[in-house]
């Protein structure tokens, strides 16, 4: 960005690499091979008590699987994401199903320009802030923060690890075992990515991150020590 000191930080693609056309193309046929969007997007509406009148960001949102199933649930949805090739995608699926309440924007969590609205009710975020190092994490976070109204709230839910440093080998190989018995050789691959040039943490550090940036902590739930969701209202 043009007016930013020379340190600030450059959002690029990190580890897999979501500009590539092919895996923008190939993106909902993979991860429906472990996820259910349908059900992810309900689950997300109950957890923040999403209701017809919210405006809903949705920042990191890729080919849209949880923004298109929430946008039934509430008023329109923001749908941010760094790759355009991951939007395009999710606005042909758009056009497709006749949804037009929702806005698009090709930007990162630090670029994105909330320009011409009012803040919003509600944000998610889903296997996306991983992107960033730490201390950028806590700058999106905080940015999150100034987004959204005053008792709003976050879905936040990543690849983040509760296992203790001492065990990291075991559990992240049997994260990849069970990527793939799910998902077969290229989730494999995506995974081991995922871990070697991204940027996950532990939630320890996460829970600190979104605590110092404005929120707090209403709900988490953690599945098999690498998976957690949290639901955070603004303070
Ligand atoms: C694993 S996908 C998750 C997509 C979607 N949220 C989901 O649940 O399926 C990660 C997404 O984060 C996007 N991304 C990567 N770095 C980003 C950044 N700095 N700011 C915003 N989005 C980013 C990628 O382009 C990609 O679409």
């Amino acid at each position: 960005m043009k007016n930013n000191p020379k340190w600030y930080y450059e959002e690029k693609q990190s580890g897999v690499d979501y500009l590539d056309p092919k895996i923008a193309q190939e993106y909902d046929k993979e991860h429906l091979k472990f996820r259910n969007f349908k059900e992810e997007a309900e689950q997300i509406v109950q957890a923040l008590e999403i209701t017809k009148h919210d405006t809903v960001l949705d920042i990191g949102c890729g080919t849209g699987g949880i923004a298109l199933n929430l946008v039934k649930y509430c008023n329109k949805v923001i749908c941010v994401d760094i790759s355009r090739e991951m939007l395009d995608v999710l606005e042909t699926k758009a056009k497709k199903q006749n949804i037009n309440n929702i806005e698009t924007q090709s930007a990162g969590f630090l670029t994105y320009k909330h320009e011409g609205h009012d803040k919003v009710d509600k944000i998610v975020s889903k296997f996306a802030l991983h992107h960033l190092p730490d201390f950028w994490k806590s700058v999106a976070l905080l940015k999150m923060a100034e987004i959204l109204k005053t008792g709003g709230k976050l879905y936040l839910s990543d690849l983040i690890f509760t296992f203790n440093v001492d065990d990291h080998k075991k559990s992240i190989s049997e994260l990849i075992n069970r990527m793939n018995d799910a998902a077969g050789d290229s989730m494999t691959g995506e995974t081991e990515i995922h871990i070697r040039d991204e940027f996950s943490t532990y939630d320890w550090i996460m829970e600190g991150l979104l605590e110092k940036s404005g929120f707090s902590i209403d709900y988490k739930h953690t599945e098999a020590d690498n998976f957690v969701e949290y639901v955070c209202s603004k303070l």
